[in-house]
């Protein structure tokens, strides 16, 4: 698939995007107060979301990255979460907020929780994602925290990408297929 940019349909404004970014920081803030936490970020498609939600967060806190991926090149899920790079420090006793960019099937949100708490007896451990796919859930799980509920739609932009390509563009699209 090789798409043009102006082929992208607007769905979620830059704006929009901010707004809600914004507002789960603060329940997040909230949520924590000033206890320190561990955020990780799933690279590649998190870094957007990751680096705009962590400017919001007032508690004391450290980013760590691991890299996944369970889409390869195709515009659906693959149905295997891939680990690339899952190196982290002890997060024993530690509070952990997973960020990702979307929770589709939630592979790869079990994937990561259930390997997070197999390894480690975090104080807790949270998953905030910018979107929630909600219509496409193929296991039991649910975002702790999330921005956005979208359709059904392959989305790009805003960390998302079509075959590595535009991750870079401020606002989310979507393919027409
Ligand atoms: P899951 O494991 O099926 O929940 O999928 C999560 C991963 O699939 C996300 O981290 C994304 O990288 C990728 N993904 C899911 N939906 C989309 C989409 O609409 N566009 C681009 N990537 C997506
Ligand atoms: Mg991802």
């Amino acid at each position: 698939m090789n798409i043009k940019l102006e082929d992208l349909k607007p769905y979620l404004s830059e704006q929009l995007i901010q707004e809600k970014i914004k507002e789960v920081a603060e329940k997040i803030n909230n949520d924590f107060g000033n206890e320190h936490i561990y955020v990780i970020c799933v690279l590649k498609g998190a870094v957007m979301f990751a680096t705009s939600l962590v400017k919001h967060l007032k508690m004391p806190l450290q980013m760590e990255f691991v890299r996944l991926s369970s889409y390869g090149n195709s515009t659906s899920s693959s149905g295997k979460v891939n680990s690339v790079d899952i190196s982290l420090p002890n997060l024993n006793g530690e509070n952990v907020l997973i960020v990702e960019d979307i929770i589709d099937t939630g592979l790869t949100a079990k994937f990561l929780t259930d390997f997070i708490n197999s390894n480690f007896k975090t104080k807790s451990t949270k998953f905030c994602s910018l979107l929630d796919k909600r219509c496409c859930r193929k296991v039991d799980i649910e975002p702790d925290y999330y921005c956005i509920e979208v359709d059904n739609k392959f989305l790009v932009g805003f960390g998302l990408d079509c075959e590595g390509y535009y991750r870079n563009i401020p606002y989310i699209g979507y393919v027409e297929m």
